[in-house]
């Protein structure tokens, strides 16, 4: 990896410019440092040394410190101190902290590219706290002007990568030989091309949520970020498009993915446009938030918060009293896809009655899953969508948490939850236990989730991308800041609505 080295070339006001001989973090993650926990778990501390973080804040600092005063368990304060920072401590791979247009890439862990996805949950736990820190705000504004140039750049790319003037150098995708992708990319800027629907509503949701925090609405006016904002509505009116006008004629789609390759989920049916599709209101999309191949177009959990985010975003808009014409957009796509969503995004199951899919494409199809991955089926109260007492909900969260009802949850002898055909049987994301725990009210059930995620370390104090359900040592990724974020949401929350419950 090269981050840390490239870090030397930075002088932003916050960024360390770490020495030389700071640890690649993708081989520090991967062993235990001292001094560890007195608890059961022995949880090591896993921050790099100071000198050799990417950016240090005292808000955060502060937060770790009352977090650490009202939880009891030994192994959850060193667990809460080392994932709550973990964006902050190793990610910040480049910081412009320019006062008018600051920028921030965020990595998302042990590859050297940022995903929009990743990085906006990256940042959502410091966003309640940009109101009174400025820094932290300034870095949150960074990020959300650089993912406006990104999609700018390509709108259909869901990982980017370093600005050539950050001084970094780019990761190496090395696919591009067998690729046949359309419309075509330049690969010194995207990472990845794959089109993920829920990039579009991770742009509006640290765009609205930090306006919300701050009250800053500056960066509205700037050139990338409208014309990323106007660019990314006309996008989601075509993804709307049925594979066929009503005279069966073929209609031309947006988009094609292909590639060569032994995985199913790395490229795309139909010569990489996608299985057909009626129209419904929801969009397409080509690819899951887990980076695999959708099996029908209409990813309904990508749809659902799509449709939150616009709201969010015609909310903002017409607050402000800008872009007339994109808020009146943003408001109607939303409806239509919400409607979409009820309409054609649900199933009636045999046992559980109605339900939400998690993929349709109008013709009646519907793909019974759910995978780990946020935006997941799991997550539509946290998204926004739903109210978690929903009937439809209800049903859908007993089926998707049952392992004889979703093919991809699985349960073992310390960790029971649901996994993703991107990591293969029988092997649990600790993200999907988390969203469990923070879509619940249950005390007991809410304690079990934050238990599972504890002793799903293998010693290593952080949170894996997935790991086996017989033993955590067998794992997936040792340095994954989105899990690391969204877990340290989870904790947050549970200590608030149970004190003592940690
Ligand atoms: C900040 O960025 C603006 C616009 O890119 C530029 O004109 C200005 O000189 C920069 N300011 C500093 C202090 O670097
Ligand atoms: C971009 O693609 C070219 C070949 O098309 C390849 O030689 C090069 O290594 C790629 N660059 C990166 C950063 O992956
Ligand atoms: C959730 O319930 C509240 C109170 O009944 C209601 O005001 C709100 O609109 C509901 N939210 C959603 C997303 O349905
Ligand atoms: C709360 O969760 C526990 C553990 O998952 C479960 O056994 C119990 O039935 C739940 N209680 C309610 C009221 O749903």
């Amino acid at each position: 990896m090269k981050v840390w080295t490239s870090l030397s070339l930075l002088l932003g006001s916050q960024v360390a410019a770490a020495p030389p001989k700071c640890p690649s973090y993708t081989d520090y993650s991967a062993d235990p440092h001292e001094p560890y926990s007195l608890g059961k778990y022995r949880i090591p501390s896993m921050r790099p040394p100071l000198e050799c973080r990417t950016f240090t804040n005292p808000t955060v600092e502060r937060i770790i410190r009352n977090a650490n005063s009202v939880i009891t368990d030994p192994d959850w304060r060193q667990l809460f101190a080392n994932i709550f920072p973990n964006t902050l401590d190793t990610t910040v791979a480049w910081h412009d902290s320019n006062d008018t247009e600051p920028y921030t890439f965020l990595v998302t862990g042990d590859i050297t590219a940022q995903w929009i996805r990743d990085s906006a949950n990256q940042v959502l736990p410091y966003i309640p706290y940009t109101d009174r820190d400025n820094d932290l705000a300034r870095l949150v504004l960074g990020l959300i002007n650089m993912q406006a140039e990104q999609l700018v750049g390509y709108p259909f790319g869901n990982a980017f990568q370093p600005p050539s003037r950050s001084g970094l150098t780019p990761a190496d995708n090395g696919i591009a030989v067998d690729l046949v992708v359309d419309p075509p990319f330049d690969n010194k800027t995207v990472f990845e091309a794959k089109f993920e629907l829920d990039s579009f509503a991770s742009f509006f949701q640290v765009s609205t949520a930090y306006w919300r925090a701050t009250g800053d609405f500056q960066f509205m006016y700037s050139k990338s970020w409208s014309n990323a904002m106007a660019k990314v509505l006309a996008t989601i009116q075509r993804l709307q498009e049925p594979t066929f006008t009503n005279k069966h004629q073929f209609v031309r789609p947006l988009l094609q993915y292909s590639r060569l390759t032994y995985s199913a989920t790395e490229t795309q049916f139909g010569g990489g446009i996608g299985n057909p599709v009626r129209y419904t209101g929801m969009a397409k999309t080509l690819f899951r938030p887990s980076d695999d191949a959708t099996t029908f177009p209409f990813l309904v959990p990508a749809n659902a918060f799509l449709s939150v985010e616009l709201s969010n975003l015609n909310y903002m808009l017409s607050t402000i009293g800008v872009y007339s014409e994109q808020a009146e957009q943003a408001k109607r796509l939303a409806s239509e896809i919400r409607q979409g969503v009820f309409q054609y995004g649900t199933t009636l199951h045999p046992k559980y009655g109605r339900v939400f899919a998690y993929e349709t494409d109008g013709f009646g199809s519907a793909l019974v899953m759910d995978d780990a991955n946020g935006p997941a089926l799991l997550s539509l109260p946290y998204l926004g969508f739903v109210n978690a007492s929903d009937p439809i909900y209800q049903s859908t969260r007993r089926m998707i948490l049952s392992p004889d009802d979703n093919p991809w949850y699985f349960t073992g002898p310390y960790i029971n939850g649901i996994g993703s055909p991107h990591t293969g049987f029988l092997k649990v994301w600790p993200m999907a236990v988390a969203m469990r725990g923070m879509t619940s009210d249950n005390k007991t059930e809410i304690k079990e989730c934050l238990d599972q995620l504890k002793a799903s370390t293998s010693g290593l104090g952080l949170m894996h991308e997935s790991v086996s359900i017989y033993k955590p040592a067998e794992y997936t990724r040792s340095w994954f800041a989105w899990c690391n974020s969204l877990v340290s949401q989870f904790v947050l929350d549970a200590i608030n609505k149970f004190p003592g419950i940690i």
